[in-house]
């Protein structure tokens, strides 16, 4: 019975090749071989028509028979194989340190401008902003800036080829914004500006600002002082004292600088506020008639007050940070604290 024989070979070749522990690749492929539609099995089954008639019955049972061993065995082999790999996956070293993922933080200048934002934005002020390079009539002239006043020196502003320059301030988007509406404007108007200035602790070549506009009819300095008392008290504390202080700037009349109590010292006196217990902060004033006359509103009809504040000098006053240059290294260690 050579065809029974052959049965036997194909088992006992097929054993030996188990032994040789084939890697999971050669056992799909033997499977295929041996079992497939076109494999050895179904081969040796086309030979059923040369056995004998009465030996056909057995010759298939044994065919079956060899066909349910290899596939049992093909199979524990491969559910072995996915058992080793599993187990190589729970090898993993759980005293090892765990890998951190350095996490992002809001940048302390774009918090404290949120938060201005927002503060303002309770008091119905929208937001506008301007370009960073401009003409030199919206930056100096429109704002009553004299040709001759020292701030436009070569020294503190940067002019470019093309007559223009890097704003000094933010105040020119005040005059973008009333030669662009009509009143009752209430904005803010948050930016970057750029001076010439020696880069140290407390200086650099830019910086940010927040410009503040409104203007109707009928707007005193009284509301002025109000809205400054209320942010402040928002921005750094109910606690916090407010002074108004006589001041000059070209762009409006009458102008004052404000003062708020040192919040690091509470006013005790400390080297922040160095030892007078008041923390200068912004400018403001009642918008000057000659800036109303260079975006042609009527200054009879109108009245209006702008205020202007520097958004690192916020920070810093906030947090008791010491050195300007802090903002702009994006050191991680320092960037981490907010
Ligand atoms: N532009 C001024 C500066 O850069 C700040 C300022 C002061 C803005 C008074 C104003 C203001 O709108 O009324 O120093």
């Amino acid at each position: 019975m050579p065809l029974f024989q052959e049965l036997e070979n194909i088992r006992a070749a097929f054993l030996d090749e188990l032994k040789k522990k084939p890697a999971l690749s050669d056992l799909e492929t033997l499977k295929v071989k041996l079992l497939g539609r076109k494999g050895r099995l179904n081969d040796v089954f086309k030979n059923i028509r040369l056995v004998a008639d009465d030996n056909k019955k057995q010759f298939g049972h044994a065919i079956n028979e060899l066909k349910q061993e290899i596939h049992d065995k093909i199979e524990a082999e491969l559910s072995e194989h996915s058992y080793n790999s599993q187990s190589s996956k729970s090898k993993i070293d759980l005293t090892l340190p765990e890998i951190t993922i350095p996490k992002g933080s809001i940048h302390p200048l774009s918090q404290t401008l949120d938060e201005i934002v927002s503060i303002f934005h309770r008091l119905g002020f929208d937001v506008t902003e301007g370009p960073e390079v401009e003409t030199e009539w919206n930056n100096f002239d429109a704002l009553n800036i004299a040709k001759d006043h020292p701030a436009r020196d070569m020294q503190d502003t940067f002019f470019l080829k093309n007559g223009h320059v890097l704003r000094t301030h933010t105040s020119p988007t005040q005059i973008r914004l009333m030669q662009s509406e009509k009143p009752p404007i209430r904005s803010i108007m948050p930016g970057r500006v750029y001076r010439n200035e020696s880069i140290n602790s407390r200086s650099y070549c830019l910086f940010h600002q927040v410009e503040g506009l409104y203007i109707d009819e009928n707007v005193t300095f009284s509301e002025l002082k109000a809205t400054l008392d209320l942010f402040f008290r928002e921005y750094y504390g109910s606690d916090v004292k407010v002074r108004f202080r006589p001041s000059y700037f070209p762009f409006t009349e009458p102008s004052s600088e404000v003062d708020v109590s040192c919040n690091l010292c509470g006013g005790k006196g400390c080297r922040v506020c160095k030892y007078t217990g008041w923390l200068e902060t912004l400018g403001c004033g009642m918008v000057d008639p000659k800036v109303f006359q260079s975006v042609d509103y009527d200054a009879e009809k109108y009245t209006g007050y702008a205020f202007g504040m520097g958004i690192e000098r916020m920070t810093m006053l906030k947090y008791g940070i010491n050195d300007l240059r802090l903002f702009y290294e994006n050191d991680h260690r320092f960037l981490e604290q907010f």
